[in-house]
């Protein structure tokens, strides 16, 4: 694979000659993107790679365009958009970048009622795993080419395209795609409700179910069911993984990923454990994490929207009940539990809350916004602006991300105690420029495609807040607010919904979340005290702030205290929390035994609930 550099007849523009591109691969609709680094650090780094991340200092530009073939030249110009800086002219001139160029495939997308419109062809590879966001299959990009802003001009060709990733999936099991182990199960169901939504075209939804020990020896039992909310993941990653090999490895050498593959084999000896030191042994669960991409994201949010089409409908009434079927689950909401962190977090607490007949226990682990009151650190109802705090005079930037940390002071870390590295204005305008119309694939475009009604001339997502300005939409925040603001759906629904989650809903969240995701939490609890004498405890809802022992709050994503350090330590205070880099890999063998007490609690109001078969 090489690329071609050609030499071009033009105009010299004030940074120099014109950079242009052309796609082998066409015809195709889609995006270019051409990313720029320096070459100070690694040349062989690839720009593209480096972008993947919000917090990437690189710059980009990036415009629209219909290939029809591969002679067609497109040519960035000066009335591209870019970020951060806004256009190529202002590129500093006479000096040295890495460039490299993409072009995210797009395709038309019809959805019932919707006019067709252009999307991604998604935001995952099933060769990526949970939270790597792989490049789609069919993106195309050239190699890096080092280019002064003096040359003349020069032509990029995008030669390289990703291929399909299907083969290269890990799958559930991690064996392969589509390959099953003793504990590890892929379940693929067609959705009817989805495939009507997007008029006829296919749509899948895909379990990885991870059975009890003892399953096959007890055929008479029937089983609890867990699932794991969280991004994309062809293997099962419920929060840490599951593998029935220790690892080859060495953590001082090996570093995190050591780690990580440890934690597995742990699980798998936690799992299988039929003794009392399991803490599983108070009773035995089938696990589920599902995978459910949409063209605006790795993950549907697991709720009904107008862009992405009825995906809680789709899960609750298509996807668990073929899991429960298929694997002998008790399929009653008493004994049915629901956890993650992030945006798994929120779905917890979002099906707790719009579908409380479902389940009887739910986890929101560092949820994503659970009131608008702070989208992260926006009041979407206060604020005229999403990027400066009102003020007659002063502009002062909202901030969106502040970088990570972990209480401790690991080294690489530039800003041990969480400066800030984004503004709500550089996330959002950086998404812009990689997608607009909401279709960057990034964060806040996902949170608008999930909770904002659909443009009806455009198709697209109705914005919250113009991605340039950041003024805010004070129609849309009232539909944000009665169809995806969980603080408020709960308090005013409350006569018919209190009953129903009393108990059962659990919040847990760093006092420092790096997205700021503390403060809805914060706000939450003070809704609760709004509406309801007694609060919180009125509710049953338990909310836990994460702090660590010298006052230093937990970053992203805590999800709930975990000690270490022995008994005798712990009685004078000395055991000190896990930090979030283990607690990630321990959520199955710390949630899910509160879970199945939880289970036979609820169980008592039940008629002829079966306590007994699952429970050895
Ligand atoms: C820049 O390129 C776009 C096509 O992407 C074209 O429509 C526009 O006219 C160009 N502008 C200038 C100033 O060359
Ligand atoms: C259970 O998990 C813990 C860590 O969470 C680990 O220390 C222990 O060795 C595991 N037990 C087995 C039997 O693998």
């Amino acid at each position: 694979m090489r690329a071609f550099l050609t030499a071009l007849l033009a105009l010299p523009a004030a940074f120099g000659g014109p950079l242009s591109f052309t796609l082998p691969g066409g015809p195709a609709t889609g995006r270019f993107r051409i990313y720029f680094s320096t070459p100070s650090s690694d040349p062989d780094q690839a720009p593209m790679r480096e972008n993947a991340d919000e917090q990437s200092t690189n710059q980009v530009f990036a415009f629209d365009a219909t290939v029809l073939s591969p002679d067609d030249v497109f040519t960035l110009n000066a009335t591209h958009m870019g970020y951060p800086l806004g256009s190529i002219s202002d590129l500093p001139p006479k000096t040295t970048f890495l460039v490299q160029a993409e072009f995210v495939p797009y395709e038309k997308v019809e959805r019932v009622g919707l006019p067709p419109t252009y999307l991604p062809t998604s935001c995952v590879s099933a060769s990526g795993m949970n939270g790597a966001y792989e490049k789609p299959d069919g993106t195309s990009y050239s190699e890096t080419i080092l280019w002064t802003a003096e040359d003349p001009a020069l032509t990029i060709n995008l030669v390289n395209v990703i291929p399909p990733s299907k083969p290269l999936s890990p799958g559930c099991a991690g064996l392969g795609d589509g390959v099953d182990s003793k504990y590890i199960k892929t379940l693929r169901i067609r959705s009817e409700l989805l495939t009507s939504f997007y008029e006829g075209t296919e749509k899948t939804l895909e379990a990885c179910v991870l059975l009890p020990e003892g399953f096959d020896e007890h055929p008479d039992a029937r089983y609890p069911l867990v699932l794991a909310g969280g991004h994309y993941s062809p293997e099962f990653e419920p929060g840490g993984g599951f593998s029935e090999t220790m690892p080859d490895c060495d953590p001082e050498v090996d570093g995190y990923s050591c780690v990580d593959s440890i934690y597995k084999k742990y699980l798998h000896g936690n799992w299988t454990d039929l003794s009392t030191a399991s803490p599983f042994h108070e009773g035995r669960v089938i696990m589920a994490t599902l995978n459910h991409p949409v063209p605006f994201f790795d993950d549907s949010y697991m709720v009904n929207s107008e862009s992405m089409g009825p995906y809680g409908d789709a899960i609750v009434t298509e996807m668990i009940p073929a899991i429960e079927k298929q694997f002998r689950g008790i399929g009653e909401g008493w004994a049915r539990g629901i956890m993650g962190g992030s945006t798994g977090g929120w779905e917890s607490a979002a099906h707790m809350i719009l579908y409380p007949d479902t389940y009887g226990y739910a986890l929101a682990a560092c949820p994503d916004s659970v009131t608008f009151t702070h989208h992260t650190s926006v009041d979407i109802y206060g604020q005229k602006n999403a990027f400066f705090y009102d003020s007659d005079f002063k502009r002062t930037p909202v901030p969106g991300y502040r970088d990570g940390y972990s209480g401790q002071l690991y080294p690489g870390y530039d800003v041990p105690y969480g400066g800030v590295v984004s503004t709500v204005q550089e996330m959002n305008l950086r998404e812009l420029v990689l997608g607009e119309n909401s279709l960057s694939c990034g964060q806040w475009d996902a949170w608008e495609a999930v909770f904002s009604p659909v443009d009806p001339d455009s198709g697209y997502p109705a914005r919250i807040f113009d991605k340039k300005t950041g003024e805010i939409d004070k129609d849309v925040a009232e539909y944000w607010r009665e169809n995806f603001d969980l603080a408020h759906i709960l308090t005013r629904d409350w006569d018919t919904l209190g009953e129903k989650v009393k108990g059962k809903l659990h919040f847990a969240v760093g006092g420092s979340d790096s997205f700021y995701l503390t403060d809805a939490v914060y706000d939450f609890r003070e809704q609760l005290r709004a509406a309801l004498d007694g609060g919180e405890e009125e509710a049953g809802i338990t909310f836990t702030f994460g702090a660590h022992d010298e006052g230093l709050g937990f970053q992203h994503c805590f999800r709930g205290y975990e000690y270490y350090g022995n008994e005798e330590e712990s009685e004078t205070g000395y055991r000190q929390p896990q930090p979030n880099s283990i607690t990630r890999l321990t959520y199955v063998q710390d949630v899910v035994p509160r879970m199945v007490q939880q289970f036979i609690k609820n169980a008592e109001q039940v008629e002829g609930a079966d306590v007994k078969s699952w429970r050895y």
